[in-house]
């Protein structure tokens, strides 16, 4: 059995040497599909080290997609879709998808269409289960003071002017290393800051998607990706979400069927549903998508929160040929306020992108960058990211334990999420979307409804449950309110 070689001279981690050794031989063949790994006693046994540090390791491969273990058997070696490039150092990253990029993902025309409008939904006076806005009680006032203070006074920065065109530079640096943390290794080329995702999507859309073109959304989808792609006149696909995400058979049907120009999809904590992709479906979406040289819009809105079990890297961290175009936004994580997110994606798609953006709109918001800036600066974005995790790890178990006490038998069904703030519930009760929307209307909680969710008809009836805005006492209360609303109909 292959050993690897620890020396505690050598800088990095002890975690590191084992993990880069690991990875080294899976790569190079040494290492076959299916070998049974020795279990995680024995191997830090014989490697003289913590069986916590070989757990973490066997963790990380897992994350990272090398090998796959269920429970009460051993951990192999999986067959798999390499990553784009898997250099796990401590030191700066390569960049990802700079290979030579396919000129066919690329489009030109434009379209605009005035008459299309945003809504935006009323909740005050009811319990509020319905916003997907994080809860900014949590954040740290004085600190976010000190960072606004620090901004004017700081003689190098100018936050009342426009800043770089692709955004705040020392911002951009800070997320690029804040990617690497989930297997994304870019590099400057690869970023634009945007006015949070949703600007990214218009952007991307607008840029690279022409009129009649196909794109595929999940079903359900993002219900503010609907009235986008109704602007841009594309012609949508849906493909349904199951348990363990988008169905990739059917969008292996779809694609021998048509020519899809993009895919846009959620694999982490997806909205509305709250569910999380496997590595299978992940590797499955991106090996059809680069066969059939399309474009895939990663939206990672919720990235970060992680609570439960094991939940995998971004499809974006296994981008070779540069198909993978990643959103990330500080709406979620911090504040929507921010109006702050950014692109990761191939250097000419940034290109095309940022030509556009600043036709739009010159350039992002200078002051709130710099805020988050200094915020990330003085380590208060990691801290303050353990702190929402903590929450709402919290928030997300009484949650689903108030759903099982209050929801009454068989009126409803639901699957546990891993992580974020959604939960997705079909409701097996009612007849009209009218009768359930009148019902909570009585009972002074307001949810997501299921129907704002589907570019064309629902299949069944469906609420959204966010955990988001609301302490534990209201979401608990608001779940009861549900319960009692269901009961009644
Ligand atoms: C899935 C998803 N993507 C993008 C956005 C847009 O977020 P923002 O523009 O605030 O970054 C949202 C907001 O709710 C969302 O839920």
């Amino acid at each position: 059995m292959f050993l690897p070689v620890i020396d505690k001279r050598k800088p990095g981690s002890i975690f590191r040497q084992i993990l880069n050794q690991i990875i080294q031989k899976i790569e190079s063949g040494a290492i076959i599909d299916g070998y049974q790994m020795p279990p995680s006693r024995e191997l830090a046994r014989m490697l003289g080290v913590n069986r916590s540090t070989v757990v973490k390791v066997y963790e990380e491969l897992w994350a990272l997609g090398y090998v796959e273990s269920t429970p009460g058997s051993y951990t192999r070696v999986r067959k798999r879709v390499p990553l784009a490039k898997i250099t796990i150092r401590d030191e700066p990253q390569d960049s990802v998808g700079q290979s030579d990029f396919p000129a066919g993902l690329l489009n030109s025309d434009l379209y605009i269409d005035p008459a299309a409008y945003l809504s935006v939904s009323e909740t005050t006076g009811y319990i509020d289960l319905q916003r997907l806005v994080p809860d900014t009680r949590l954040i740290d006032h004085k600190l976010i003071q000190q960072c606004f203070r620090d901004v004017i006074n700081d003689p190098e920065t100018d936050p009342f002017g426009y800043c770089d065109i692709r955004g705040f530079v020392p911002l951009r640096q800070n997320i690029l290393k804040h990617m690497n943390l989930h297997g994304i290794h870019a590099s400057d080329e690869n970023i634009l800051m945007t006015s949070g995702s949703q600007n990214a999507l218009h952007l991307v859309f607008q840029a690279l998607v022409s009129k009649e073109d196909i794109v595929v959304v999940e079903s359900p989808t993002y219900s503010m990706v609907i009235p986008l792609l109704r602007l841009m006149r594309c012609k949508v696909l849906e493909v349904p979400v199951e348990e363990d995400g988008m169905d990739t058979q059917i969008l292996e049907r779809i694609f021998k069927r048509h020519k899809v120009k993009l895919v846009y999809c959620m694999p982490t904590f997806h909205n509305p549903t709250g569910i999380t992709m496997t590595q299978e479906k992940r590797e499955a979406l991106l090996q059809i998508c680069e066969q059939y040289q399309t474009l895939i819009v990663e939206d990672g809105f919720e990235e970060e929160m992680k609570y439960f079990g094991k939940v995998h890297l971004p499809i974006k961290s296994m981008d070779r040929i540069g198909n993978v175009i990643y959103l990330g936004s500080f709406s979620k994580i911090f504040a929507p306020g921010m109006r702050t997110g950014w692109i990761i994606a191939h250097p000419e798609i940034i290109r095309k992108l940022t030509n556009l953006k600043t036709t739009f709109d010159l350039s992002s918001n200078t002051m709130s960058q710099a805020i988050l800036h200094q915020f990330c600066q003085r380590g208060g974005y990691e801290l303050h990211i353990r702190k929402l995790m903590r929450v709402y790890r919290k928030r997300m178990k009484k949650a689903l334990k108030a759903l099982k006490k209050y929801i009454p038998h068989g009126k409803a069904s639901w699957n546990e999420p891993l992580g974020g703030f959604l939960i997705w519930l079909q409701i097996h009760s009612i007849k009209k979307d009218e009768d359930m929307e009148k019902r909570l209307r009585e009972t002074g909680v307001s949810v997501g409804l299921g129907k704002s969710f589907f570019y064309t008809e629902q299949k069944g009836k469906f609420i959204r449950i966010s955990i988001s805005a609301s302490d534990e006492e209201t979401i608990i209360e608001g779940i009861r309110r549900l319960g009692s609303a269901l009961q009644s109909l």
